[in-house]
């Protein structure tokens, strides 16, 4: 079993949950949390550490598209008394069975934990024992445990009536943090401020991340991501697609204009934990995932999403950095020429000589393209200069910034002289 960290305050209020229900003071504990957030793993651990002491029963509801009658009750059928159990075999299970299963986990030396997992899956005869059990547990030696992804119960979805249902009886919900760059830094060990970069602290992306390496996600977690995404309305998985072009966050006026009614489209992803939003942006939650779903996109597909934004972000007048970003994977080579002499110098004017090499170096790859008048200078002259600034440069390779900051004052005096 994997070392848990930062989850001792939640062992902690269960093992107390847990006392409390020893004496017949039963309650439902809900455990919450995006996907890999370690739900799961604080239930092995809990179960582990209580061995002995309670009788531990778990189940799982699965994501399918018709999910198994009380499925996570048959999970753990063998562990119940046969006649339990043979109910719980037969195809239509009555619906008497919630207030048996009660009746036997009074029965007992020990106290019960029942732990049903992922009940954002569960099917409708679940949701309904989880009224029965929760309403009912408050005398009882039990304790009801139950995980789910907040993100992937949807307005309406019974589960959310349910949970409501059992409030009163309802002792602790616990909702999973994301491991801290401290807790990141000891699984990940040098390694480790990429890794929390990327992951932001999920537990899930951080291990998979130690155990691939290496720059594309590894494929599990690829996997992981995609089978969410491949859940998602068309119109909710093209704007994923859309905002994975984008590096970091995408101007909330750059989608009005790239994908009109983008909003819409936004609200299931966010509700699944995938994107977030503010007034002014929107982002993945996770570079991982947003890595996950660029690779995702075929290559002319990517280069036509890449054209979209490049649109936008010239109808909104951005930044010409970004420009020259998405006019380089669109193909449109017009406008890296232009866009990539205004950024370097923008650079230069700020002083930061390592992006204005960058800028003036691409800029001299499509020099041939440089209009002959711009608003920045005029003819061959202007044209010639990036050359002139790089050409050096390229010859010295490993040691491109002290003489870029050389190079970008001269350039820049030679500009002002023009
Ligand atoms: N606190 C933690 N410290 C270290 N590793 C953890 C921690 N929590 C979880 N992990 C690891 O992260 C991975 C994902 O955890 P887990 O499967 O429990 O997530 P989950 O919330 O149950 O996800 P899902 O919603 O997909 O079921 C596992 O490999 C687990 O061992
Ligand atoms: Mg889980």
């Amino acid at each position: 079993m994997v070392d848990l960290l930062e989850r001792d305050q939640e062992l902690r209020t269960l093992h107390a949950v847990l006392r409390d229900a020893a004496h017949a003071h039963g309650s439902v504990v809900l455990v919450t949390g995006e996907p890999g957030i370690g739900k799961s793993a604080l239930v092995d651990r809990f179960g582990a550490e209580v061995a002995g002491r309670a009788r531990f029963l778990r189940g799982f509801c699965d994501d399918l598209a018709t999910p198994r009658p009380l499925g996570a009750f048959r999970d753990f059928a063998e562990e119940l008394p046969q006649p339990l159990a043979d109910t719980l075999r037969q195809p239509s299970v009555p619906a008497a069975f919630p207030s048996v299963l009660l009746e036997h986990l009074r029965s007992g030396d020990v106290p019960s934990v029942l732990v049903l997992e992922d009940v954002h899956w569960a099917d409708q005869a679940t949701v309904d024992a989880v009224v029965v059990l929760g309403r009912r547990i408050a005398d009882m030696p039990a304790v009801l445990l139950l995980t789910y992804r907040p993100g992937e119960v949807d307005p309406g979805q019974p589960l959310r009536a349910a949970i409501a249902a059992v409030r009163g009886t309802t002792s602790a919900h616990l909702e999973l943090a994301p491991l801290s760059s401290a807790a990141v830094a000891q699984l990940a060990g040098p390694d480790a401020e990429r890794v929390f970069a990327l992951s932001a602290g999920n537990p899930f992306f951080v291990t998979e991340l130690i155990a691939g390496r290496g720059d594309p996600p590894p494929p599990s977690l690829a996997d992981a991501v995609l089978g969410r995404v491949a859940q998602l309305e068309d119109a909710s998985r093209q704007l994923l697609e859309l905002v994975s072009m984008v590096p970091g966050r995408v101007a909330t006026e750059v989608l009005d204009v790239a994908e009109p009614g983008w909003s819409l489209a936004a609200e299931q992803p966010e509700r699944r934990q995938l994107l977030t939003s503010d007034p002014r942006h929107v982002r993945f939650r996770h570079a991982l995932t947003q890595a996950a779903v660029r690779s995702s996109v075929p290559p002319a597909r990517r280069r036509t999403l890449h054209g979209t934004i490049l649109h936008a972000l010239h109808e909104v007048r951005a930044d010409p950095a970004d420009l020259v970003h998405h006019a380089e994977a669109a193909g449109a080579a017009d406008v890296v020429a232009e866009q990539s002499l205004i950024a370097a110098r923008q650079a230069r004017a700020a002083e930061s000589h390592r992006e204005a090499f960058a800028h003036f170096r691409r800029a001299s790859d499509f020099a041939d393209r440089l209009p002959r008048k711009t608003g920045h200078g005029s003819g061959k002259s202007w044209r010639a200069a990036p050359t002139w600034w790089a050409g050096p440069v390229r010859r010295s390779p490993r040691s491109p910034v002290p003489s870029a900051c050389a190079r970008s004052r001269a350039i820049g005096r030679r500009w002002s002289a023009t």
